[in-house]
Formats: C-alpha cells, sequence, structure tokens
C-alpha cells in the first residue's frame, strides 16, 4: 500500500501544479472571448435597430423607442441603453441609464456604475442620406463576465480534480493488476523454476535475467548466512531455545520417530524405565528437551500402556516433565509388516549396502503405508496450529512428510534421513521407489549427514522422478513444490570444562569384573549388534592383530559391547551367532586364565555405564561397513575429558569425513585394521593428546544443537519466504 501512495503522491503533485498554471490562463482567455463576444453583439443591436431607429426618431416616437430599448435590455447583459441625437433636443434613455449623460467623451469606454463594471459602446445613427442622427449608446454589464468567469473558474478546478482521482484511481487498479501479474509469474518462478534453477523464462514475462540475478542473490545470500550464523553462534541448549522463540515465534514443534526416547518395561514384574540403544533418540533428546514439544513414537515397551493419559501421552523425562511423549500402539502385525519387514528387511539392507540381500514383500509394504497413514494422523491429532514445525525421522516414514503435507498443507516438515543414501542403481531395485521418493518429495527439507549422501538423493531423483533438480540451489522442484536438500552432519551433546574425576576405582572395577589384569589394555567397540556395524570384521583384525604382533598378548583385551536389536528378523540372529561364535573361537585361540582377548556383551548397558567404558579404554574401534554417521565415534571422543584416548574409525562412516585426526581405515581390509590397532597401542602419549585434542574440540564445536540449530535456522528462513509469497498475493 505504501508502495502505491508514493506513486500516486507525485502524479496528484504534478496535477496540482498543472491547474495552478492553467486556471488563470483559462481565466484571461474566457475575459477576453466575452468581451470581443459584446463587440459583436453592439454591431448586431446597431444594425438591428438602425432602420427602425431612424424613423422613430424621425417621427419624434420617443414612446416607442423607450418601448423598444426596454425590451432589448430584457437580455441579462444589456444593462441600459440611450439615444442621444446629436443637437441634444431628442434623448431617449432606459431607465437605467439614468446615472449616465448623453455628453460623451469616447464612444467606447466601461465605467463603474453602483451595479458593477459596464461597457459603454456609442455607434451611430444615420439616415438614408447619410445624415447622422444621433448615437445609439448600449451599456452592458461586465458582473455578467466575471460570473461566468468565476464560474469557468470553478468548472476549470473541478475538472481537475476529477482527473487527478479518475488518474489515481486507474493506476491503483493497473498497478494492482500488473502487480499481481508480476507476482504470479514471480511466484510461479519461485516455486518452480527459480528455486530450481532449471527454467529460464515464464510463459508472461521475460524474466530470464532477473531470475537469473536473483537465483544467484538468493543462494548467495542463504551460503552467506549460514555461515554468518554458524560464527556468530555459540550452540547451546540456550541458543537452541532462542532460534525457536525468535526466529520461529515460539512455533510448536513436533518430532515423529519410531523408537521413543522413554520404554517402560516390566522387570520381574516391576516396570522400570529404559533407554533405547539407539543415535537417533540421544540426538533428538536434548532438542526436545529445549524446545517442550511433543513427540511421537510407537509405545514398543511392555509397561507403556500402564503409564500413559486418556491421550496415550506421558511427559518426559521421568521426573523433570520437560516434554510430551505421545505413544502410538501397533499390533504385532503392524510391527511386523511395517518395522520388521518393511524398514528392517527392506529399506534397512537397501540403504547400507552391507551385502545383505533386501527384502521386499507386497504384504510388509502395504502395512508400512498404512502405519505411516496413522503417524500422519496422529500428527494433525497433536497439532496444535495449522503450520507446526515437523520433524520427521529416519527410514521408518518415506512416505510420512507427504501425508502431513495432504493433511496440514502450511506445516514445515524437516526429515532428516539418519542412514546412508544409496546410489541411484542400488536404490533401483525397490520395487516401491517411486512411491518412496514422493512421500519424501513433501517434505519441506530433507537432510542427510553427508554432501555424498545429498548427491546420491538427488541422482537418484533425477533418474526415477519427472522433477526439476538444480544442483547449484541443491532444490528439488516436485508437483510446484520444493524441496530443499542438505548436509546437516548430527552429533551428540557436548559440554567442555566438566572437571576430570579420578576413575582409577571404576577402572579397577571393570578389569576385575572380567579377569583382566592392572596393566593390561582395552580396546572397546559399542553397537548394537547389528551386522552393518562391521563387529565380525573387527574381530577377525584383532584375530590378526595378535597373529602378527604375538608381544601384545596378555597386554591387550578387547571389551565389545552389542546390545541385542532387531532380534527377531533371521539375519540378526545370524548375525548374532556368527559373532559370538568368532569370539569363542578367538579367545579358545589365544586367551589364557588370566587374561581374555576378546570379551563380547550381548547385553544393553545405560549411558552412563558406557561412558565408563570409554574411559578407561585406550583405543576405541568403530568399523562400521557403512554408517550415515556414527555417533558412538563422538562418544568416545567427548568422554575423553583426558584426551588419552586413540580413535579407529572405518571410512565408510559419515563421521570420517568430519575427524580426520582418528586412525581412519577400512574394516573389509583386515591387515590395515590389525595394524592400526598396533599404530593406536604404541602411539606416543603426545601424539595422543594432540588427536584427541583436536577433536574434542571439533565436536564440541559441531555439537547436536548446531546439527539442529541449522535445519530450525532453515526452515526459519523457507517459512519466512513463505509467509511472504502468502499475503503478497
Ligand atoms: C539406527 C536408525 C534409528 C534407529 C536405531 C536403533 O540408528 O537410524 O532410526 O532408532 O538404529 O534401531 P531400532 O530398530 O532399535 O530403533
Amino acid at each position: 500500500m505504501r508502495k502505491i501512495y508514493s506513486f500516486i503522491l507525485p502524479l496528484i503533485l504534478v496535477i496540482a501544479v498543472v491547474a495552478y498554471f492553467i486556471v488563470p490562463l483559462i481565466d484571461s482567455l474566457t475575459l477576453t472571448w466575452f468581451a470581443r463576444d459584446i463587440d459583436k453583439r453592439v454591431i448586431l443591436v446597431h444594425s438591428t435597430l438602425n432602420d427602425s431607429l431612424v424613423e422613430m426618431v424621425k417621427n419624434k416616437q420617443r414612446k416607442k423607442i423607450e418601448v423598444l430599448f426596454n425590451r432589448v435590455i430584457q437580455d441579462e447583459r444589456l444593462y441600459a441603453m440611450a439615444f442621444c441625437s446629436t443637437d441634444g433636443k431628442f434623448d431617449v434613455k432606459t431607465e437605467t441609464f439614468s446615472q449616465l449623460t448623453c455628453v460623451l467623451q469616447d464612444t467606447s469606454k466601461q465605467v463603474a456604475l453602483p451595479a458593477g463594471a459596464v461597457n459603454i459602446a456609442a455607434i451611430s445613427i444615420v439616415d438614408d442620406e447619410n445624415v447622422k442622427l444621433g448615437e445609439l449608446v448600449l451599456v452592458h454589464d461586465l458582473s455578467f463576465i466575471e460570473r461566468r468567469s468565476s464560474e469557468t473558474r470553478e468548472y476549470v478546478i473541478y475538472f481537475f480534480t476529477g482527473l487527478g482521482i479518475v488518474i489515481s484511481f486507474l493506476t491503483v487498479i493497473l498497478i494492482k493488476i500488473s502487480y499481481r501479474g508480476w507476482s504470479l509469474s514471480l511466484k510461479k518462478i519461485l516455486d518452480e523454476d527459480f528455486i530450481s534453477g532449471t527454467k529460464q523464462k515464464s510463459p508472461d514475462f521475460d524474466f530470464a535475467p532477473l531470475v537469473q540475478h536473483l537465483r544467484k542473490y538468493f543462494i548467495e545470500f542463504d551460503k552467506e548466512r549460514r555461515s554468518r550464523d554458524d560464527e556468530r553462534i555459540s550452540w547451546t541448549p540456550k541458543s537452541l531455545k532462542d532460534i525457536l522463540n525468535k526466529e520461529l515465534y515460539g512455533d510448536e514443534v513436533i518430532i515423529v520417530s519410531n523408537r521413543e526416547p522413554y520404554i517402560h518395561e516390566f522387570k520381574n514384574g516391576r516396570p522400570e524405565v529404559l533407554f533405547p540403544a539407539s543415535g537417533v533418540v540421544t540426538a533428538l533428546e536434548p532438542i526436545m528437551k529445549a524446545c517442550s514439544g511433543t513427540w511421537i513414537a510407537h509405545g514398543s515397551g511392555g509397561a507403556d500402556r500402564e503409564f500413559v493419559d486418556n491421550k496415550d501421552s506421558i511427559m518426559v523425562p521421568p521426573g523433570e516433565n520437560k516434554y510430551k511423549l505421545r505413544r502410538i500402539w501397533l499390533t504385532q502385525e503392524e510391527e511386523n509388516g511395517y518395522y520388521f519387514g518393511f524398514a528392517n528387511e527392506g529399506l534397512w539392507p537397501l540403504c547400507h549396502i552391507a551385502h545383505i540381500q533386501p527384502v521386499f514383500r507386497l504384504e510388509d509394504w502395504e502395512m508400512y503405508k498404512a502405519v505411516n497413514q496413522r503417524f500422519a494422523l496422529a500428527v494433525k491429532e497433536e497439532a496444535k496450529s495449522e503450520d507446526p514445525v515437523i520433524l520427521v525421522q529416519d527410514y521408518h516414514f518415506t512416505l510420512l512428510p507427504k501425508m502431513i503435507k495432504d493433511l496440514l498443507p502450511k506445516a514445515t516438515v524437516i526429515t532428516f534421513w539418519h542412514i546412508p543414501w544409496p546410489n541411484p542403481e542400488f536404490f533401483g531395485i525397490c520395487p516401491y521407489r517411486e512411491e518412496i521418493l514422493e512421500g519424501l518429495l513433501g517434505s519441506t527439507i530433507l537432510g542427510f549427514h553427508t554432501p555424498f549422501h545429498c548427491n546420491n538423493f538427488l541422482d537418484t531423483v533425477d533418474r526415477y522422478m519427472e522433477c526439476r533438480v538444480d544442483r547449484s540451489s541443491l532444490n528439488i522442484s516436485y508437483n510446484k513444490k520444493i524441496t530443499s536438500i542438505n548436509n546437516y552432519p548430527i552429533s551428540i551433546e557436548f559440554q567442555l570444562g566438566k572437571t576430570v574425576t579420578n576413575h582409577s576405582e571404576e577402572n579397577a572395577l571393570i578389569k576385575k569384573m572380567y579377569g583382566i589384569g592392572e596393566d593390561v589394555l582395552i580396546g572397546i567397540g559399542v553397537d548394537r549388534m547389528d551386522y552393518t556395524k562391521g563387529i565380525l570384521e573387527r574381530f577377525l583384525s584383532i584375530e590378526r592383530f595378535f597373529d602378527k604382533y604375538p608381544e601384545w598378548k596378555g597386554k591387550f583385551s578387547f571389551i565389545q559391547i552389542a546390545a541385542p536389536t532387531r532380534s527377531s528378523i533371521k539375519e540378526y540372529q545370524k548375525f548374532g551367532n556368527e559373532l559370538k561364535i568368532t569370539a569363542e573361537r578367538i579367545n579358545t585361540k589365544y586367551s589364557t586364565k588370566n587374561w581374555p582377548a576378546v570379551i563380547l556383551l550381548a547385553e544393553h548397558f545405560n549411558h552412563h555405564q558406557v561412558i565408563e567404558y570409554y574411559r578407561q579404554s585406550t583405543l576405541c574401534f568403530v568399523s562400521s561397513l557403512h554408517d550415515g554417521m556414527n555417533l558412538v565415534a563422538k562418544e568416545y571422543i567427548a568422554a575423553k575429558e583426558k584426551e588419552d584416548g586413540v580413535l579407529i574409525l572405518s571410512q565408510f562412516t559419515g563421521a570420517a569425513m568430519e575427524l580426520p585426526e582418528a586412525i581412519i581405515v577400512n574394516p573389509y581390509n583386515i591387515d590395515q585394521c590389525a595394524d592400526a590397532i598396533k599404530m593406536a597401542l604404541d602411539m606416543p602419549e603426545a601424539e595422543k593428546h594432540g588427536r584427541m585434542k583436536s577433536m574434542r574440540s571439533y565436536v564440541h564445536e559441531f555439537n547436536v544443537y548446531r546439527w539442529a540449530g541449522r535445519m530450525l535456522l532453515d526452515a526459519a528462513r523457507i517459512r519466512k519466504r513463505e509467509r511472504i509469497l502468502r499475503t503478497q498475493l
């Protein structure tokens, strides 16, 4: 509106200035025209009256002349008339002439009478023989001219005012129409082409240069702003809260994941709370605490129903009540099809390329779709506003983003893919690839851990979908909607500067528990018992290590914590058995009465217990065959307050891209891994400290708050842009 005023005001000013100069001009013109008119009238009256007047004067018919004059001055413009004879003996006047005399100096002049300004014209009356009988004097009322002139002036002013109003009105309409057309075209471009950067020209306007320019500007601006955000913000729970309050105006946040953060189980008939072994859950918990939103997850615990209210919800963490956990109940059939079947026998091996053949069954797919729909309805139920921010987690919910958008079109859906995304050829073996991609493209933002996974996804979409993929802005335009693809490397909650406690007591306890001598060095591995984690390859490397470097026998033990997981799946059972057999085989080969070579702990440990194991170990071995990020690597670094451990890290983890100070290995290369163990154990203390210090400062800076904060900042930017587009149209 302000823009329109700023356009119209100068226009009105111009019209006023024109009127100011034109009105007096028109005024003087009308005066001239009226004066000329009077001259003509004098001639006309004279030529009309001359003959009859000559006759009446000659016959001395005074009365007749008076009647004639009075009839003629009926004209409102003629004020008075007189016939002034040449000898002064036969003067005839109308009554209105009484203030004048027949003795006139000029034949034509203006004099002021009480009635106002008048024009006096005298014209000779001559007979047929050309003898002058006298003068016909006509007195015209000039106030008439003034009246007319001021009326004209008034009309001219009205005209200009009207003209101003009409022009302003038309201008507003034209601006509105062209602005709307422009906005529609721009919106179209912003929606489909501008952000995807694939189309250069709109059908109505030639926006090509503008679009090129704007796109470049926006991409640069976003990049710049991102790096400014990164520099500016020190990432803490408080900064995350500030983002939620300032950038997202305290908007509602809902998380959806399959795994719940707190599981109630019965143990010996009594309920207890368990914390799942899930990196996803560990990463999301601090965010939920910071924003007090709602977390929707599968209520998988045997005692879960005992603790919820009548809306299937419970405030957690227990005792702290910081956010709401809404539990979704699944039947065994649903869980089998959606979770064990499609998600974990199909998508999990598909994305990890861990040489386990993915299994796709139609009935699992149907159940997967149905469960995704149930979660979508739960999101709708929980949403208090029409445009909440919804964080969808992982491969369990590929269809959910689109389903949510169908139910809540204004919602901002941030989907995070916690596992790797394979190349298009590999993904292409999935029979439902198009539906899955379409579901994911319902997301506003789709995040991966690494640029490599982002590129794989862009390639996959490019290969199988009819859509526009812009690799410079990392946007995909599908069905007139934009999905922004980006890498957000996940991390952990890590605070530096905690007091280093004396752990020697626990150290002794752990070693005692497993019959490990005081001087024996410990290596640690912590994973879910999953074939993607490379635990078997790790054991084979340890075996090779003792083969190659027998001097380490009796001096180094490896503890492997392997939390049982997805145990009803055949491949997992097979893998668990194989692992146990391998550990036994190695122990049979090397262990002595006082020294275990390998300790396999196939059980759940809580976070605090695991930290103690990290602290006691000289090295941590992460040998995933393929892993989205691997948070164990970062947890180990965070636990090493004394900066005294060495991390051996698989090159096939997302973490390897961020932590080059680790000893990076190929887990399939058993010899290389054996040498890496030796290198870690032989590493000089100073080098260990140097590497660990550097990794700790990185993980501290790139913590989980930054991961969540960057996604939320991007979401806030997109929401602002969408709001602007909505309000301008
Ligand atoms: C991986 C997945 C998570 C999952 C976790 C534990 O980290 O990315 O989504 O929660 O494994 O697996 P589970 O099947 O026990 O939830």
